[in-house]
Order: structure tokens, then sequence, then C-alpha cells
């Protein structure tokens, strides 16, 4: 269907031509001697609309009402051009064949559901518009991500989900554990096949094959040991964190896009930030119009002349410390009260993005350290690290990076600081001990880069199955 109404003209150079269609049935309007049935491919927003006239072969099975909102069906018949005002084209069909009928049961019917509705129909809410247009966007998201940075001569690198390490040293880690061999059928008797102790606790010591083993928060450690062999890569994968936060705009299964350069410094992750950013909101504006339209009516209004500012006009840059100049001097009421060394919270990065700056990307650099992860490189005035993230109206933080400690006696120093057990890290280390380079990087979770670009409020409805407290079904 995208591929003949997805033109310029809606399809009109077409008519005439001879089309068959296979879909989902969306609505069905029997009128005296006609029946309309609007028909979804999923290659786009846009239905195909079938007339059925009552000498149409497969008549009978409009009539026996087998034909019904969410049924699939091969149609097959003559583009003509569309009296009605909806669309230029539409289909005069000479064959129905009903595929796979639906129950009368069918959760999605014509009226407008809701998302939280939605949210226990995960296996049935690609068939809404704003679900489809959802993965069409976030497909194009994707595709334009290793565009970026496949043209920008980055390789791509498999980072592992299964680690030992813990990248930001949060603690928010899923432990992985290996099911007793033998002992039961798939479903909750999986649960007593976790090897247990005698007195009843999970025993650790069967983790991975014997040893400790975590799912990972970041490949970014990984991508540096690519980093400091190949110069320029990026992972872009599934990471976790066990946080057990029930926001908008956290999940406990994320996919991040992680470059790291070589031979560069913050300035240069910045400006491959803002690059990186402006790239993929083009391609999105460019290439999913009538998706994009459909966002800009629907979901979020304005959000096409929002994007079009971010992907045309520089980025504000500011440090931390002026961030807290202007919130103090702002003499707003934060629940969180504001003083240097705190961590920025969400009522903070609103205020800076959608009050201070009017909807631009902020991005805030030079952090505390004590606010920062062990890896940061520490500025001259040993108080702060050469870190950024970058905020987005609505979504708050959607990047966050930084330039990486690339001094071994001042990462071996800042592992003691924490407790950080340096063993543990000797592979990390070794990059430090054969030709180091200076190198920097950052994450961008993939999923608030969806909300970002479509408008869409909960990050539950940016990924196609939310893991979130209490959600892991489907
Ligand atoms: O700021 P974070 O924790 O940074 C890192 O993990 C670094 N190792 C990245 C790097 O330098 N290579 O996470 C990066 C981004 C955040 O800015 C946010 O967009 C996203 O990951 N993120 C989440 N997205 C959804 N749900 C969560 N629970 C998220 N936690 C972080
Ligand atoms: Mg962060």
């Amino acid at each position: 269907i995208s591929e003949i109404k997805g033109g310029e003209d809606g399809g009109l150079s077409r008519v005439g031509s001879e089309l068959t269609v296979v879909g989902w049935v969306r609505t069905v309007r029997v009128q005296s001697s006609i029946t309309f049935v609007e028909v979804n491919d999923g290659s786009c927003l846009s239905n195909m609309q079938c007339v059925i006239d009552a000498d149409a072969d497969g008549i009978d099975q409009i009539e026996s009402g087998l034909v019904s909102t969410g049924a699939s069906i091969w149609v097959q018949g003559t583009i003509v051009a569309s009296q009605g005002s909806k669309q230029k084209i539409e289909l005069k069909v000479n064959k129905i064949v009903l595929i796979g009928k639906s129950d009368p049961s069918f959760p999605i019917q014509k009226k407008r559901v809701s998302k939280e509705f939605l949210r226990t129909k995960a296996h049935l809410r690609p068939r809404t518009n704003t679900f489809g247009a959802v993965a069409r966007v976030r497909n194009a998201l994707a595709y334009a991500t290793h565009k970026f940075f496949q043209e920008n001569g980055f390789v791509w690198v498999s980072s592992p989900i299964i680690t030992a390490s813990d990248c930001e040293g949060a603690g928010e880690q899923f432990c992985v554990t290996t099911l007793l061999p033998n002992s039961g059928e798939v479903g909750d008797s999986r649960v007593d096949a976790i090897p247990k102790t005698e007195n009843g606790l999970i025993d650790w010591s069967q983790d991975f094959f014997g040893k400790p083993a975590f799912l990972t928060v970041s490949g970014q450690l990984n991508a540096e040991t690519y980093a400091t062999a190949l110069s320029d890569v990026y992972t872009f994968g599934p990471t976790f964190r066990a946080e057990n936060s029930n926001t908008a705009r956290h999940l406990a299964e994320f996919w991040m896009i992680e470059p790291e350069l070589a031979f560069a410094d913050l300035n240069d992750d910045m400006a491959c930030a803002t690059a990186y950013l402006q790239y993929v909101v083009r391609h999105i504006l460019d290439n999913c119009k009538e998706d994009m339209e459909f966002f800009n009516t629907w979901i979020e209004k304005g959000i096409i002349d929002r994007l079009t500012n971010v992907a045309d006009k520089d980025f504000v840059q500011l440090s931390y410390t002026d961030a807290i100049e202007l919130l103090l001097r702002s003499n707003k009421k934060f629940e969180y009260p504001v003083k240097w060394g705190c961590d920025l919270q969400s009522e903070h990065e609103r205020y800076i993005t959608e009050n201070a700056f009017g909807g631009c990307p902020v991005i805030i650099r030079d952090y505390p350290k004590e606010i920062k992860a062990f890896y940061m490189r520490e500025n001259d005035d040993g108080k702060t690290v050469a870190a950024m993230d970058m905020l987005v109206p609505r979504v708050g933080e959607l990047i966050g990076g930084s330039q990486r400690e690339e001094r071994l006696e001042y990462l071996e120093a800042r592992l003691d600081d924490l407790k950080l057990n340096r063993e543990s890290y000797w592979w990390y280390l070794d990059l430090r001990r054969y030709g180091s380079v200076p190198h920097a990087g950052f994450g961008l979770g993939f999923e608030r880069l969806v909300q970002f670009a479509t408008g869409i409020e909960n990050i539950r409805d940016a990924i196609p199955f939310p893991r979130t407290p209490g959600s892991s079904e489907f």
C-alpha cells in the first residue's frame, strides 16, 4: 500500500492498473449494494479502501459477515480514482478471499482505546495506527543510526549481554543464574530449578557455570577495547537496569547506542552527539512524512516544527556550575533543593530545557566527580570530570557521555577511592598500559529517542515489549 499511495500524487498515476492487496481489515461498511472494506498491510498508515459490489467473486464471505474488523484478507481489483475526499484512489475489487477470520472478541474495534489498555494487549497493539507508526519510526531511527555511523567510518561492535563487570558502578544489575539440569518443564517449575543452598537460599555459587554473571548495564567498557584498536566504533544493543523506578522514562530492558571515539576529547564527543541527533531527526522528517504528520496531529501538536528546529539549530552548551547558578537564580521552588554537588533531578532538567532555553536541546558538561562514574576523566580543577549529558524537553536526559580517564595512575587511584577492586578491571587497566590514547564516547537510550521523535509520552509505548516492574508477559 505504501508503494502505491506513498507517492506525491497519492497513487493517481496508477489508476487503471491491477493490484493485489493482502492485509488486515480495519473497518467494514455495508451500504445497500456496495461494501467498503478498509484494509491495512502495515507498510504505512494509510488503508486501502476496497469497494466491493454485489457481483464480486467471494461476495458471499462479505454477506456471511466473516469479513470483520481484525480479519486477514486477500483482494484483487483495479485501482480507480476515489469519489471520496479522504483518499485519491481506491480499489474496485473483482475478487476477495478471507484468509483468517477474526473472532468477535477482537479487542481493538474501531473506537479509540487507551494506551494503558493497549499495554495489556501488547500482542495486538501493533495493529493500531499509533503503534504501527511508532514501530515504523523506530525502525527508521535504527536504520538512520547505522547509516550515520557507517557513513562516518565507525565500526559496529557487538558487546556482550552477559558480563561480570558493572560499568556504571551503581549496582543496578540483574543476576544470571543457571537452572539445575533436568529439573522440570517450562513454567513456574523453573523457579524450583534455581539452585538453592541447604537452608533454602539461592545458591549463587552456581551462577554462570560457577562464576557470578550479570546482565550488562552498558557496553561501554567493551567498546573501549575495540576503540583502542579500530579507532571509532559503536555498539547498538539491549542493556538492562534493575532499577525499581516506575516512571515514564525508565525501562528495565532498553536499547542503547554507544559510540566510542579514539584520539578524541569531550568537545569531539559533544560534536558527534549533536551531529548524530540532527542526522537521525532529519532522516525521519524526510522519510517518515505520513507517520510524522500523524504524530503532529494526534500525539504532540507542533512536533514537526520542534524537530525541524533541532535538526537546523545549534544546541545550547553550558557547564554544570553554570547550570546550578541558573537554577539558583530562577527563584523557583524545587522539590529537591539545588546546590553545587547535587545530581540534577528531572524537575531541574525540565526547567533547564523547557523554561530556560525554550525547548532546545541543552548539553551540560563538567559535572562534579562525586556524582559520576569511575571511568570519567578528571579535569584540571580536581573537582569535576569531563562528562556531558544532553537534555531534551519532555524526556530529560537523552544522552550521557564523557571523555574517559586514559591515565593509568589516575584511574587506579579512582578505583581505590571508590573501593572498587583493581583486579576485576585488569583488562580495562591494560588498555591504559599498552598504547593508551585520549578517547571519549556516549550512550543514548534508544527508547528515549523514540519518545523524543514521536511525542509518545510513556517509554512503555516506545518499545514493542516493555520490561518494567511487574511486566514480563508476552
Ligand atoms: O547515563 P547512562 O547511565 O550512561 C552509561 O551507561 C554510559 N556507560 C554511556 C556511555 O558513555 N557509553 O545511560 C546512558 C543513557 C541515558 O542518557 C538514557 O538515555 C538511557 O541511557 N537510560 C535509560 N533508558 C531507559 N531506561 C532506563 N532505565 C535507562 N537508564 C539509562
Ligand atoms: Mg546518565
